[in-house]
């Protein structure tokens, strides 16, 4: 296993303003996963359900509240920062916006090479030959090693980010929402890039996006999140083809793409995402669930395995 976490929470201390009290937000509320090598995990969900919470505790850019963390077996003390340190080449980071990410005044190429220099000990022509042969995996050319990031179009910004994430080999990338801020056209070109290098390569994917569409191209499985919980995960086929969770079920129906036949009839998620600050008792969902029944305002359904998934809902077995 590359990746395992076991009950990951990561709680935030908010103000919610002037002589009031402080409050504990839930960002990320226990969630276990696990990820085998050479193959994708992907993370969907609503704006504001903890994905990019998640990633922060994968990449190691914060410690969560709670929980453990497993990378290549073994387990890592997210509180030693030495440790931490040591591990994070392992696990790197693809973020939405690549232009974010680039430093504007560093030609491409030094860029690339930035990573070798500060975590290995190898030599100016090694380090130069393993960048051309990165941007050459990415379909960059030669020429662009020498260029600057404003001259690149979003999508080729998007191609040197991958190539700097995958410098170090890492076991895993992250990545969050990276096609989402390009133009359709060139997003299925940037998951094709993802899965050629993970053949390659045989590293592991997070990939994270509010869109299950984008995420059928590319994912093994999929873990639906909502207000900071797991509300089903399992193999994509399991999932795509009979979703027992009605929020996995509404997701679905937003997106014809995936077996039209099936999706006829779009079901509509009524009202907003509850504020994690006071998320709803029982079922988080319950006061957006076409089904929901009385026992979801009171009893919290349990994550719990059926039919090939894991899924938290009461009712599950009524849609198997
Ligand atoms: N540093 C922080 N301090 C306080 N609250 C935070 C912090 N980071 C995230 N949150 C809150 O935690 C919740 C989850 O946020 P997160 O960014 O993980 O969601 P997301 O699923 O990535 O959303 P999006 O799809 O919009 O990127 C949100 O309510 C957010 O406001
Ligand atoms: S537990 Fe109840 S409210 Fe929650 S998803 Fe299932 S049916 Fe809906
Ligand atoms: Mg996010």
């Amino acid at each position: 296993m590359v990746l395992k976490t076991e009950n990951l929470a990561r709680h935030y201390d908010v103000s919610l303003g002037f002589m009031k009290p402080r409050a504990t937000l839930k960002a990320l509320n226990g969630v276990s996963l696990s990820l085998q090598r050479g193959k994708t995990l992907a993370v969907v969900g609503e704006s504001g359900c903890g994905k990019s919470t998640l990633a922060r505790q994968i990449t190691m850019i914060e410690p969560p509240s709670s929980g453990s963390l497993w990378l290549d077996g073994d387990q890592v003390d997210t509180s030693s920062v030495a440790q931490v340190k040591a591990l994070r080449h392992k696990v790197q980071m693809v973020f939405q916006n690549p232009y974010g990410s680039l430093n504007p005044r560093r030609k491409i190429g030094d860029q690339l090479e930035e990573p070798l220099i500060i975590n290995t000990d190898m030599k100016s022509p090694q380090r130069k030959e393993r960048v051309r042969d990165m941007m050459q995996r990415v379909g960059l050319r030669p020429e662009h090693y020498y260029r600057y990031p404003h001259m690149f179009s979003g999508g080729q910004r998007q191609r040197i980010a991958i190539a700097r994430a995958m410098m170090l080999n890492p076991s895993i990338v992250v990545a969050d929402e990276p096609t989402s801020a390009l133009d359709v056209s060139i997003q299925a070109q940037v998951l094709n890039l993802f899965l050629d290098l993970q053949e390659e390569l045989r590293t592991s994917y997070v990939f994270i996006s509010h869109n299950l569409s984008v995420v059928e191209h590319v994912a093994d499985d999929v873990m639906v999140m909502y207000l900071g919980r797991v509300a089903e995960s399992g193999p994509k086929q399991t999932l795509y083809e009979k979703p027992l969770h009605p929020y996995t079920q509404a997701l679905l129906s937003a997106t014809p793409s995936i077996y039209p036949e099936k999706r006829a009839v779009k079901i509509k998620i009524e009202g907003e995402l509850p504020s994690p600050l006071n998320p709803p008792a029982g079922c988080a969902f319950h006061r957006r669930c076409p089904h929901a029944v009385a026992r979801c305002s009171t009893e919290e359904p349990v994550l719990r395995e059926l039919s090939g998934r894991q899924v938290a809902c009461h009712l599950a077995e009524q849609f198997a």
